[in-house]
């Protein structure tokens, strides 16, 4: 199926009053931002991506401009990595559970899905003797989310450089999306492509930033391939916008603030979180990370999250119910909204977890 059934629910029915099921921060406003129209510009140099954007991306990351593909969104990064990456029977191993845009665009590539658990029991570790036996001299691409989505969960950097040696071993590369990596603060490693040529990282100011309206997203990866990468991107975006490019370059400049402003937002949500899980642990189970903006509880007492969903959306708030993730007795709690927006969602959720059967 050329679609991905997440991305549709997301985008036409995630919406609520009390919106739980969001994954990334409040989304900035204009006046968030420090810009004025000189900032902003229409047209310009943008082939390869815009020449100072690409700099300022390499800058904050601590990587060549080289090995920057600029894309629109962690999306568009991800497509055009496993586009130029994978052709038609090629052997791609995916996470599980997963962002489902992974699995479809794989799919569309008509790649051969393979899958790595990372288990619940485990803490969404990943069992590395396993994923080894996955691997075979077919395998191209390794994928996986860091921070996890929908755990919330971070690898440490030892495990994520065994992948790697994994992969090398075999001629497979590790892609490796990061859109959620700045929210570890000061706590992140270095981007996944310091650890070696093997790896591709992607990322956007979607998140961490609360910036997806700009599609800012790039890729992280050796010169060569993201020369690949770009020819790949002729078929697709051709040239970036330079509106949104501009104006990317104007966050650019003020990314710390803003991730100052994510910080004030998240800290006193996941008090809240914390402290909700621990007083419903009749109902859930669960792994709550140290840093993060979701979390995905394992329902106790039923084994399908739906009913919750359904039941939840009387009281106007939403969360992600686990089918989503192929984990239907498990939902997907985001907490990077308005406190008293949070409050009240965990309010609701408390009752509906009380009126189930
Ligand atoms: C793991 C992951 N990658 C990518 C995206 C999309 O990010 P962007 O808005 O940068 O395209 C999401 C959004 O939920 C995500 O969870």
């Amino acid at each position: 199926m050329k679609q991905s059934v997440y991305m549709t629910w997301a985008k036409y029915h995630a919406g609520a009053k009390y919106n739980l099921a969001n994954s990334g921060i409040l989304g900035c406003s204009l006046s968030d931002l420090t810009i004025t129209l000189d900032d902003v510009q229409i047209n310009g140099p943008n082939h390869e991506g815009y020449a100072p954007l690409k700099e300022a991306i390499a800058a904050r990351y601590a990587v060549d401009p080289d090995c920057v593909v600029t894309a629109q969104g962690t999306s568009m990064a991800n497509f055009l990595t496993m586009a130029t990456l994978l052709e038609p029977g090629d052997e791609v191993l995916i996470e599980q559970p997963a962002y489902d845009p992974f699995l479809a665009a794989a799919s569309y590539l008509g790649a051969s899905i393979k899958r790595f658990s990372r288990r619940f029991e485990n803490g969404y570790q990943l069992d590395l003797d396993k994923l080894k036996n996955t691997l075979s001299p077919q395998t191209k691409l390794i994928v996986l989310s860091n921070p996890h989505n929908p755990s919330g969960v971070n690898l440490n950097v030892n495990t994520l450089a065994q992948v790697g040696d994994l992969a090398a071993a075999v001629g497979a590369k590790v892609l490796v999306d990061e859109v959620y990596r700045d929210i570890l603060f000061d706590e992140a490693e270095p981007v996944a492509l310091h650890l070696g040529r093997h790896f591709i990282t992607t990322s956007s100011l979607t998140k961490a930033y609360g910036l997806s309206g700009l599609r800012c997203g790039w890729i992280l990866c050796e010169p060569e391939l993201a020369e690949r990468m770009r020819r790949m991107n002729d078929l697709f975006g051709a040239v970036g916008s330079m509106p949104s490019d501009s104006l990317a370059l104007a966050a650019f400049r003020q990314l710390d603030r803003l991730l100052a402003r994510t910080r004030s937002i998240i800290e006193p949500n996941q008090y809240l979180i914390r402290n909700f899980l621990q007083t419903h642990e009749d109902y859930l189970e669960y792994v709550l990370p140290k840093h993060s903006m979701i979390v995905f509880p394992r329902l106790k007492k039923l084994t399908d999250s739906e009913a919750l969903h359904n039941l939840l959306r009387q009281y106007e708030t939403s969360i992600v119910p686990g089918k989503f993730f192929e984990e239907a007795r498990h939902f997907r709690l985001g907490f990077a909204v308005q406190t008293t927006d949070v409050e009240i969602g965990l309010g609701n959720l408390s009752k509906t977890l009380q009126q189930l059967p």
